[in-house]
């Protein structure tokens, strides 16, 4: 569980970017009653409920002696579902009516979150499953080795068109070797019956993007890794951020962690406004921001700003 601390707020000089620092419960209330329903995509990444203190690690730990970056323990499952819940009504009045939010969990609470987020969107609004499939070192266990997490996806109005920018992944190597790479045409004969297939005489953009994404986790030696815990791989929020908002669209993440949703949205230039309750989180967004030109400053003291960590512009 988060501490309960009184937001502050960091900007960037021109309000692209925004950070909130202290519980995004009264973040998301400060902005409820101060901005209209304007955000085009809200991606949630909770911490999972594992019963867990996550600590920093590597240089990020050696650095400023701050361990502690977030932690995972509460009474029981029902507590971390209405924290959840709590946040995501707050959300759904923030979306814009095109809008849609992105839960990211794992396969052990998925299914709760599901039937949560059916009560508050509404069942019809219910529009994808993505699975996020990793690799990742095995572990030893008598099991299928689990590696995928799960990103329940809700719009806000089934009646309004939501963004789209559609994305494209490899045709099957079978598909190549057949047809090669250009774009197939079904052929149906009189009746309907469906013929072989022909070629034009144009390149294939390749299959349209599925709901099962390869994506691997941010490796040890990576460039983006900021030594923060449970950081997800920039590629994975810049998916999402290309297809499902258009440019100057605002992006909200109220659980920021290493900050990687701001860093995609500030790349592929959307608006964001990101939230985190720890010191860590804190450090690491304001330095990992400030590598990419999205300097945020301390609205009350924009001199005082400082950063304590160096994140490398990724
Ligand atoms: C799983 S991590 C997010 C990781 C992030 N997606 C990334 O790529 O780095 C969850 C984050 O939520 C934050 N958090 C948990 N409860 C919170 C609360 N009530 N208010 C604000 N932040 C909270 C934690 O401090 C932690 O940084």
């Amino acid at each position: 569980m988060a501490r309960a601390t009184v937001a502050r707020r960091y900007a960037t000089a021109d309000g692209r970017g925004e950070f909130f620092e202290g519980d995004n419960l009264r973040s998301l209330d400060a902005l409820v009653r101060e901005r209209e329903a304007s955000v085009a995509l809200a991606y949630l990444d909770p911490p999972f409920d594992t019963g867990r203190v996550f600590e920093t690690q590597g240089r990020l730990a050696a650095g400023d002696g701050k361990t502690v970056a977030y932690d995972d323990r509460w009474s029981d499952r029902a507590e971390w579902l209405e924290a959840l819940a709590s946040r995501l009504a707050r959300i759904r009045e923030l979306l814009a009516p095109h809008g849609c939010v992105v839960v990211h969990v794992d396969p052990r609470t998925s299914h709760y979150v599901k039937v949560l987020m059916d009560e508050l969107f509404g069942e019809e609004n219910f529009v994808s499953e993505i699975i996020w499939r990793y690799r990742r070192w095995p572990a030893k266990t008598r099991n299928f080795q689990r590696v995928h997490d799960v990103m329940l996806r809700y719009r806000k109005d089934a009646r309004c068109e939501g963004r789209w920018n559609p994305l494209y992944e490899d045709l099957a190597p079978s598909t190549k070797a057949t047809w090669g790479t250009r774009k197939q045409r079904a052929v149906v004969d009189a009746n309907g019956k469906r013929l072989r297939s022909t070629t034009e005489d144009v390149e294939s953009k390749g299959v349209p993007m599925g709901d099962v994404w390869d994506i691997g986790v941010v490796a040890p030696v990576a460039k983006e890794r900021t030594g923060y815990p449970s950081q997800k791989p920039e590629s994975l929020l810049s998916r999402l951020i290309t297809s499902l908002t258009d440019e100057g669209d605002l992006v909200l993440d109220p659980y920021a962690g290493s900050g990687t949703t701001a860093a995609a949205a500030w790349k592929l230039g959307r608006r964001f406004v990101t939230m985190d309750a720890g010191e860590a989180s804190r450090d690491v967004v304001l330095a990992r921001l400030a590598a990419i030109g999205a300097n945020l400053r301390h609205e009350d003291h924009p001199e005082k700003t400082s950063i304590n960590v160096k994140v490398a512009a990724a």
